[in-house]
């Protein structure tokens, strides 16, 4: 798998969305509400907003535009009027002081 990116977990310990460069869409990169990483298509499978503007709520994000919730796990929407749309997900592990991103 190659790798897409590398994030400071220091920058995202505090509950931050990290996005990072990936064309065409972009990656965000965080941690869920027990403090597992993830990373997730930053476009979300609605109409495309960034979903790095967004919150995490659990083991969701919450879209900033229209409020979907979006699994960090598996990428899939959650919330009903969503359901069967998902945004790609990114593998993502700790190494050290940081968190590698990898494409699956
Ligand atoms: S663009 Fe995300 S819910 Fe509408």
């Amino acid at each position: 798998m190659s790798e897409i990116a590398r994030v400071k977990l220091a920058v995202v310990a505090d509950g931050s969305l990290v996005r990072v460069k990936h064309p065409p869409y972009d990656v965000v990169v965080g941690l869920d509400g027990q403090g597992r990483p993830f990373a997730l298509e930053d476009a979300c499978p609605h109409s495309g907003a960034s979903l790095a503007k967004g919150c995490v709520r659990g083991d969701v994000i919450v879209c900033p535009s229209h409020e979907w919730e979006i699994e960090l796990a598996s990428g899939e929407v959650r919330t009903a009027v969503g359901r069967g749309r998902s945004c790609p997900v990114y593998a993502v592990e700790p190494e050290g002081d940081e968190l590698v991103v990898r494409a699956r």
